[in-house]
């Protein structure tokens, strides 16, 4: 589903002064004086429909209002009367506008306006727009695109054009001369019927075209089509007049009016992160909608947290859920897990916290709920509780700052999420853009956002693992998709619906674990896994102290001389590796014939386990590298060997019974690491490591700490005897 992209680095161009608007404001300098202080807003009428303030309305408002253009809104509130969403018959915005503009249908020196909203955004002011309007010479000016639509056969009826360009006619925008405006809406049009075809007819018809003197604006000197001109456009930002444009490369024309006609939908919600003022090195637009949180008035928010398939360190993730800073008693938790590795830990996790939220249930593998009907539950659950939002958490998504929720309720949006990505890797949990089928694809700024060299907030067309969705956007969701996974098919059922959904970089919030090779059938899964999330293995595994021990300052306590000791790993991993061992129990007999040796003899055998035998050899000679290697260069300074050499790494299981002691010897190793297991006193007693030369034993051993000593000459050592219990130590002969 998320695919790792490479190298695409999109470059904010910057543009020179725009030169054109310079040349034409010299070119009658006498006027000027007046039409600076002229409102333009008096001499030209802009109309657009909209019966409902769709996110595709805002952002057509929010363009008008970057350029001081005051626009009327047809039809808001009233009952659609034009078909559907997706097939609108436009009769009936032409039927509005012809009433609206009725006032001026004789008045010569009225301009009007009209464009679509919801996928249309202005990137110039009215004055720039006149001007165009008037270098076309028409006294109607129509967008142009490069399909015959909605009638193909009209095609040929079309008049010859001289220049190249877009031949065709849309109705999403146009320009003229009050008089000839009304000319065009003259005739009656049922509020059902095509309104594209109606205009089309009239263009069509000579008499008429001559009439109105209409023409259309085929090389977007004025309007872009965006339907079938992805490769004909460019986006530019200009950082210094804050100015993004879309540049016409075909005409080498800049349209002042962008609209994103047909399938071309998704296209204009890429640039419109860009257009109209949105930057300017910083994001503007992420000043513009910040909600205060009033927190005696929290909305109420179903949390669901879906855990879907196996993922490793649940456990943190769990943390992570916890953490929201956000009064439970707000929340309706609903935890789903579909795999039975999850299962327990997520019934305790509703057992242990579910009292502090308002509601809390769970469903585990043996409900047998796939994914699909898993959120659908969920989002059903939000309805019946009626719930402002629905948090969709998935168990790959891991929150590192709790802020997060308030944070993306304080976007104030239908759809909104925090960018997550896997650490140091382009992966994340959104996509710039997408293929012909709807799978993904490439944007010119996805690894600029995801590494975050550009902050903001974007609207893009695929969202997943974690995501806020208002309630006005539940009835949009559907899961339900002959070919999508869940995740695609409600990005999909929200892009029909002209949801859009925003991703914010604006802070780090969290990240994504790595699930790839993750094998959930071995013991304890999570600790295999340091290749692929060395990050939260660190975090699980690697000791909260052992950082400071790094410091210059912090002195490393030596309980006998030259043998020193360390925090290094927590009761995570002694508990995880020595499961791991009791579970392959392949303990060798403590006697001197050793076939997993070279020569096949051990002069001093202990009963061990290899970590070539449990397969995880790799992963401890990288452990070494990474967390042992640093202890080593600080306290035997000037030995730098990276990586350390080692072959023998083994867990040795000291019992009364079986091996209670090992008689004094040198190793076969520069150094020697000897982490204690489990703990001295509870879990066993007796035991230690006793230095002859020095007659100093370290009987008081931790759990998670490890002894470093030389391994031989000065360092002559015996195993002392463990009296009860089990002890266990990880030992480690490092470069031999
Ligand atoms: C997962 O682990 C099991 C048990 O060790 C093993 O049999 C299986 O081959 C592993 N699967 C993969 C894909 O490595
Ligand atoms: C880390 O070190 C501090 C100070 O030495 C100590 O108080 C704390 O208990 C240590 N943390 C753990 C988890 O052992
Ligand atoms: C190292 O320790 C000293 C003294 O405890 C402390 O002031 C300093 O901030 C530490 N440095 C780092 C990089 O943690
Ligand atoms: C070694 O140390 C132990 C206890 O610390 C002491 O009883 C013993 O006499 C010492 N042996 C020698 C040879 O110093």
């Amino acid at each position: 589903m998320h695919v790792k992209q490479q190298g695409s680095l999109f470059l904010l161009l910057l543009l020179l002064a725009v030169t054109s608007q310079g040349a034409s404001a010299d070119a009658d300098s006498d006027a000027n004086v007046v039409a600076a202080t002229e409102n333009w807003n008096d001499k030209v009428k802009v109309f657009t429909v909209a019966t409902e303030p769709t996110d595709g309305y805002a952002r057509y408002l929010r363009s008008t209002r970057v350029y001081d253009i005051e626009v009327t809104t047809l039809g808001l509130g009233e009952e659609w009367m034009g078909g559907d969403m997706q097939h609108p018959g436009g009769g009936f915005k032409l039927n509005l506008l012809r009433k609206a503009i009725t006032p001026f249908k004789n008045d010569p020196e009225t301009i009007i306006l009209f464009t679509d909203s919801y996928d249309v955004v202005f990137t110039a002011t009215l004055e720039e727009i006149v001007e165009k309007f008037k270098e076309s010479g028409a006294k109607l000016l129509l967008s142009a695109e490069k399909f015959c639509w909605p009638d193909k056969s009209l095609a040929n009826d079309y008049p010859e054009v001289e220049e190249r360009g877009s031949r065709f006619l849309n109705s999403g925008a146009f320009i003229g001369y009050a008089p000839q405006v009304y000319g065009l809406l003259e005739d009656p049009i049922e509020d059902t019927a095509d309104d594209q075809l109606y205009f089309t007819k009239a263009f069509l018809d000579p008499t008429k075209r001559a009439k109105l003197g209409m023409k259309l604006d085929t090389q977007s000197r004025l309007f872009q089509n965006l339907h079938g001109a992805k490769n004909d456009v460019k986006l530019k930002v200009d950082l210094e007049t804050n100015q993004g444009v879309l540049q016409n490369v075909d005409f080498m024309t800049t349209p002042a009016i962008i609209h994103g006609n047909g399938l071309s939908k998704v296209d204009l919600n890429a640039y419109g992160n860009y257009l109209a003022k949105t930057f300017n090195g910083q994001c503007l637009v992420c000043q513009e909608y910040r909600l205060d949180l009033d927190d005696n008035d929290l909305p109420v928010i179903t949390l669901a947290v879906i855990a879907s398939t196996p993922v490793p360190f649940y456990d943190q993730f769990l943390e992570g859920v916890e953490s929201l800073n956000y009064p439970k008693k707000k929340l309706h938790l609903l935890m789903y897990s579909g795999v039975p590795l999850h299962d327990d830990d997520t019934r305790e996790f509703v057992n242990k916290y579910g009292e502090k939220y308002a509601s809390a249930k769970f469903t585990l593998s043996t409900d047998e709920l796939d994914e699909r009907q898993g959120r659908q539950l969920a989002l059903d659950k939000a309805r019946l509780q009626h719930s402002d939002y629905i948090f969709f958490l998935d168990a790959d998504a891991h929150i590192d700052d709790g802020e997060v929720l308030r944070e993306l309720l304080r976007l104030n949006k239908q759809f909104a999420a925090p960018l997550f990505t896997k650490h140091h890797e382009l992966w994340s949990n959104f996509w710039g853009a997408l293929s012909e089928g709807g799978y993904y694809a490439r944007s010119h700024d996805y690894v600029d956002i995801v590494k975050r060299d550009l902050i903001g907030i974007f609207n893009v067309p695929h969202v997943t693992s974690i995501y806020l969705v208002k309630h006005s956007a539940f009835d949009a969701i559907n899961f339900q998709h002959k070919e999508f996974d869940p995740d695609m098919a409600m990005c999909e059922s929200l892009r029909n619906a002209g949801i859009f959904m925003y991703i914010t970089n604006q802070r780090y919030f969290g990240h994504l674990i790595n699930t790839d090779n993750f094998n959930s059938s071995v013991t304890r899964p999570d600790f295999h896994t340091l290749f692929t999330n060395r990050y939260d293995w660190a975090q699980k595994y690697i000791h909260p102290n052992y950082s400071a021990q790094l410091n210059e300052s912090y002195v490393i306590p030596q309980p006998c001389p030259d043998v020193y000791w360390f925090q290094i790993v927590t009761d995570a991993f002694c508990d995880d590796l020595v499961a791991i061992m009791e579970a392959h129990n392949t303990w060798s007999d403590g006697s001197n014939t050793d076939a997993r040796l070279e020569g096949g003899y051990e002069a001093v055998p202990t009963r061990d386990i290899h970590m070539k035998q449990v397969g995880l050899e790799p992963l401890y000679l990288k452990f070494l590298q990474l967390f042992v290697r640093p202890l080593q260069e600080k306290v035997f300074t000037g030995y730098f060997h990276n990586p350390p050499r080692s072959l023998m790494n083994f867990m040795v299981r000291y019992r009364p019974d079986e091996q209670p002691s090992l008689r004094p010897h040198h190793d076969s190793s520069t150094y020697t690491i000897n982490i204690a297991m489990n703990r001295a006193g509870i879990d066993y007693e007796g035991g230690g490591c006793r230095f002859l030369r020095y007659n100093c034993s370290v009987t008081e051993t931790k759990k998670g700490w490890m002894l470093m000593h030389p391994g031989r000459l000065t360092h002559f050592h015996e195993g002392l005897l463990v009296t009860k219990g089990t002890r266990y130590i990880m030992i480690s002969f490092i470069d031999p």
